[in-house]
């Protein structure tokens, strides 16, 4: 069954290129990124692959693991990532799970038929500190996926969750945000002291909180 926000993310026990791992005791007090590729030794992938490992400082200074999957072998994926460090100038530096009997990609519905009925599409899913599923996104085989988009995401989730505020369109950590809609005035009065701009009593915008 397709997974849901809200949802609790299915826990899985797997090999992967770093041992062993209990996805939910791997992820302990962390945010999560699990992504899937439909293929070892493919092109779009190696480059994915390569990219995540150049910006995993900002994964890691958001408290945020990441961690791929394919249904290839963990052996396969240590062969590539060789090509991978070679190519993209990163080694890849975080665990790549080897799921050749499925198990994980059919627990996310990872597989959709009707495009491939045997490789992965592109799925991405966010994960809270509370084991909750906070985003999930898929794209098929051919298109690469942007990276700095779901850094972006987690800003909002991140942000989001502290304070009762939500990003507008193409926000980018640092502009201002909005007072949720489910936020009154007078609640608003206590939580953001320093006022607001009211555009349409419906559209309340101030700076970013924190910042
Ligand atoms: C790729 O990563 O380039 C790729 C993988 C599977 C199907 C199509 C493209």
């Amino acid at each position: 069954m397709a997974i849901r926000l809200g949802d609790t993310a299915p826990d899985f026990t797997a090999d992967t290129t770093q041992g062993t791992i209990s996805f939910h005791e791997w992820l302990g007090d962390s945010w999560g990124v699990l992504f899937s590729h439909p293929k070892d030794f493919t092109p779009v992938c190696t480059t994915e692959l390569g990219y995540v490992a150049r910006i995993k400082p900002e994964f890691d200074k958001r408290n945020v693991k990441v961690i791929g999957l394919s249904v290839d072998s963990v052996e396969s994926h240590n062969k590539w990532e060789g090509d991978i460090g070679e190519t993209q100038g990163t080694p890849v530096n975080f665990p790549m799970i080897g799921d050749p009997d499925r198990t994980v990609s059919d627990l996310y519905d990872m597989i959709h038929p009707n495009a491939n009925d045997t490789l992965t599409v592109r799925s991405v899913f966010v994960i809270g500190p509370d084991k909750k599923v906070k985003l999930t996104i898929t794209y098929p085989a051919s298109t690469g996926r942007n990276f700095d988009e779901i850094l972006r995401v987690i800003d909002s989730l991140q942000l989001t969750a502290k304070y009762k505020v939500a990003t507008p369109v193409n926000w980018t950590d640092g502009n201002d945000v909005i007072i949720g809609a489910a936020v009154s005035d007078d609640e608003a009065k206590t939580l953001f002291p320093n006022g607001w701009k009211t555009v349409k009593p419906y559209l309340r915008v101030l700076p970013q909180p924190g910042k």
